[in-house]
């Protein structure tokens, strides 16, 4: 072999072994993509290493999801119906911080409860403080009021507040880590009256969003003063029991007692059957307030049942508590829940300011609906076309487009399309009324044809025409596709 051809012989060897190298590595990548799990450090090759937080998984964070277009009917069905109960009821709207200092919450909602002792998304930010995701509203709702010196204001002070909470809860159906919530608060009287009406004010959106089988659950947990004694007796039944309760009751007897009482145990809930109740052991105030309340509910025609295990899992309720519960078939699911907490504002150290507010899970209406196949709203549809044809068209119809929005009228178009038969097409799905065809005839002459898409008659107006020409063919046809007024 000449010196040359072994170099080139060499060079061949060389090439092909860099071949397989590489061919090997694409067959190692590809298999760890079809295993759908992120390649590990060993798995790939050294030099090419690739850091798995270089790589982006592309699903929501776990028990967090996307609400995508085709569920935004839903939604938009609940906005529309909390924007009329807030307002009708005369609350007004307060948005507050999603983060919020840790111990406003550990304050307000307890420890003993699981979302202070294990749900919180709590973190240390760069400046070192130490901040958590909000798991409620109520808290939040209580630091505002006293921040704000709200005290001031003309009683009581009604708020409503919608948003996204974050529970670092296992997550299941119904159950999520970022759920929605719309709150209703009252603060500033105690009066049972206000109790009861927003006990029917829950009652008139679920109504509204056409969500019927619901069961209204209520209890009365007393003040700190009569219930110190109720605990001291729950303590002592429960004691007694000790070993017929799950692990995490035992430690509850302990940390929280009442919340034995709510534990969906089989044999927790055996022995809570037989446990003293809250509303035997009310002091006098407690009791006439309660009593005042299942009055005022009967007034207003609103069917409850007593649940005497009803305690909820936040600490700062007094009084009266109350939960909805969905009753159709299948899993039951806690649809909303509130109650008194007229020493909230005061354990932060705002004046004594009793209150009281309650909850809707939205995310749990929306299966809610779902489930029950309630009848949605028909969402306002552009009844217009728009289609145009050359290049000079395709301006003069971007500003007909926008003149036309002014003037309040829907227009559905799709300018990156050249075919006017394509244009067409949409139209038709779109199932509108009439389409406007600009060409370059029209664009040069300022007119517009009007193709009227049932009966498939077109005639060719002046610009100046078109806006009445629209609405009385619209009128005509008894169609609503003219914007509200601002
Ligand atoms: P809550 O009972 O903890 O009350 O939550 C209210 C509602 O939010 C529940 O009835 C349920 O529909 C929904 N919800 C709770 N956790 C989840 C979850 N992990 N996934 C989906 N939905 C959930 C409170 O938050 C109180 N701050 C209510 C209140 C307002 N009390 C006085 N004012």
């Amino acid at each position: 072999m000449t010196k040359a051809k072994a170099k080139a012989s060499a060079k061949k060897i060389k090439k092909e072994k860099k071949i397989s190298k590489k061919k090997s590595r694409k067959t190692k990548m590809a298999k760890d993509n079809n295993r759908k799990t992120f390649p590990t450090s060993a798995s790939v090759d050294e030099k090419k290493e690739i850091k798995t937080e270089d790589l982006i998984l592309m699903q929501s964070p776990r028990g967090m999801h996307d609400i995508l277009p085709g569920d935004q009917p839903y939604w938009n069905q609940i906005r529309r119906s909390l924007n009329h109960a807030f307002l009708e009821y005369g609350f007004q709207r307060i948005d507050t911080p999603i983060l919020e200092y840790s111990n406003l919450f550990v304050r307000s909602i307890g420890k003993g409860t699981d979302i202070i002792d294990k749900e919180m998304y709590t973190f240390v930010t760069k400046g070192r403080d130490d901040v958590a995701l909000r798991p409620e509203f109520t808290a939040s709702i209580a630091r505002a009021y006293i921040q704000h010196g709200m005290n001031i204001l003309h009683k009581p002070v009604k708020l409503f507040s919608t948003g996204a909470v974050y529970r670092y809860d296992r997550p299941q159906e119904g159950r999520y880590r970022e759920h929605r919530q719309a709150n209703f608060d009252i603060l500033g009287e105690q009066d049972p009256i206000l109790d009861a009406q927003l006990i029917q004010l829950a009652g008139r959106v679920l109504r509204g969003l056409g969500i019927k089988n619901v069961q209204f659950q209520i209890n009365s947990i007393g003040c700190p003063e009569c219930r110190k004694e109720y605990l001291e007796l729950l303590v002592s039944y429960f004691e007694s029991k000790r070993n017929k309760l799950c692990h995490n009751c035992k430690k509850r007897l302990e940390t929280n007692p009442l919340r034995i009482l709510d534990c969906k145990e089989d044999k927790c809930m055996q022995v809570s059957a037989g446990a003293p109740q809250s509303i035997d052991h009310l002091c006098d105030e407690c009791r006439v307030h309660f009593k005042h309340l299942l009055e005022y509910l009967d007034e207003l025609e609103v069917s409850y049942v007593i649940n005497s295990r009803l305690v909820r899992g936040l600490n700062y309720y007094t009084k009266t508590v109350f939960e909805i519960w969905s009753t159709g078939e299948g899993k039951k699911y806690s649809l909303g829940g509130g109650g008194r907490y007229d020493k909230l504002i005061e354990t932060l150290g705002g004046e004594s300011t009793p209150a009281i507010g309650f909850a809707l899970g939205l995310d749990r209406l929306v299966m809610e609906m779902k489930r029950t196949k309630v009848k949605l709203y028909k969402e306002t549809k552009p009844r217009i076309f728009l289609a145009q044809l050359g290049e000079l068209a395709k301006k003069k119809s971007l500003k007909l487009f926008s003149d036309l929005e002014r003037s309040g009228i829907l227009t559905a178009e799709s300018f990156g399309r050249g075919s006017l038969r394509s244009q067409l097409r949409t139209a038709n799905r779109l199932g509108v009324d009439i389409a406007l065809i600009i060409g370059q005839k029209e664009a040069l002459d300022e007119t517009v044809i009007v193709k009227n898409m049932s009966s498939g008659t077109q005639e060719t107006v002046s610009r100046e025409k078109l806006v009445a020409l629209i609405k009385k063919i619209l009128k005509n046809n008894n169609v609503v596709s003219v914007k509200p007024k601002k």
